[in-house]
């Protein structure tokens, strides 16, 4: 027969337990890292390209894409950009993406535009399933436009139906060459639409531009898939041309640590555009052979 444990020391054991593993929690590594971004972040410690490099900003894949293509504008000599977002809704992403415009601005030295494109009035109706109606309805997301004007300082919102507003943003707003587009607009009917804007003149593109697209990943409510919603509208899109391409961007998730958001980052390459074959990387790549010890 065994000796029963007396239930003060079976609590105490519990205690300790539970102690051990809260504080094994707190002292894990991904604990210390999350904490370590958000002082970083609120401390607004290091430089901008600093902190967007670690993620320590307002939504990082915003940032991570107004960045790049900053950046990459910058070493092909632009001197003014356009970002733009596709589904702005609230609002919310569009006022993360001026205050990223404006801090890259000030360090890379060139001028950046943004537009926000939506309908004002929510999703529209949905056409069929390629628009995950187990998911979205008509309706959702509603605007309130004035609040939302009322707190923007320099984006351009551009109100109406992508399948309107896509096919004369250019000849309307003359805008600086898009480097950057982030894609929440849900539907595959409206992402058809706004992928047409890749259709324009070169001289209104950079010959590679950072795109994010918000729901080609999802939950297992979403189910997200190849055949259906932004995946589809992508893969149409590549289908529709064979010299301008939207491929994963692989060099994100071989970083040490990946984040969910890298599978949402794509890159827009335009192998006809006139600009594309510029060299923009490190001059010296060159690999002395090192000489053996004792050499
Ligand atoms: C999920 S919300 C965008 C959220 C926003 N990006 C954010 O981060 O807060 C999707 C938006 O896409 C817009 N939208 C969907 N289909 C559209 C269409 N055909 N034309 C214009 N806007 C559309 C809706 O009005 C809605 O506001």
């Amino acid at each position: 027969m065994g000796t029963a444990i007396p239930l003060v020391t079976r609590v105490k054991s519990k205690l300790a337990d539970l102690r051990s593993s809260t504080l094994r929690l707190l002292l894990s590594d991904f604990v210390l890292f999350r904490a370590a971004i958000l002082l970083v972040r609120y401390l607004k410690v290091g430089s901008y390209a600093q902190r967007v490099r670690l993620g320590a900003v307002k939504r990082p894949h915003y940032a991570y894409c107004v960045y790049h293509a900053a950046a990459l504008a910058k070493r092909l000599g632009y001197e003014r950009i356009s970002v733009l977002e596709f589904g702005v809704a609230g609002g919310t992403g569009l006022l993360a993406l001026e205050e990223h415009a404006r801090n890259i601005s000030r360090e890379l030295e060139i001028d950046i535009d943004i537009y926000g494109f939506d309908s004002g009035c929510g999703l529209p109706a949905l056409k069929d399933y390629r628009d995950l109606p187990y998911h979205w309805k008509a309706g959702f997301f509603r605007m309130n436009e004035e609040a939302l004007v009322s707190k923007l300082t320099m984006a351009k919102l551009v109100l109406g139906d992508v399948s309107e507003t896509v096919p004369r943003f250019v000849s309307e707003y003359k805008p600086a060459p898009v480097a950057a587009v982030m894609v929440d607009l849900d539907l595959y009917s409206a992402t058809d639409h706004a992928l047409r804007l890749f259709d324009c003149a070169e001289a209104y593109r950079l010959p590679r531009i950072f795109c994010y697209f918000d729901d080609i990943t999802g939950d297992e409510a979403e189910l997200y898939n190849d055949f259906t919603g932004e995946r589809l509208a992508i893969r149409e899109f590549n289908e529709r041309h064979s010299t301008v391409k939207l491929s994963k961007a692989y060099h994100l998730t071989t970083r040490r640590r990946v984040e969910p958001w890298y599978y949402q980052i794509m890159v827009l390459h335009d192998f006809s555009h006139s600009r594309y074959n510029d060299f923009v990387s490190r001059e010296n790549q060159q690999l002395p052979l090192k000489a053996r010890r004792g050499e």
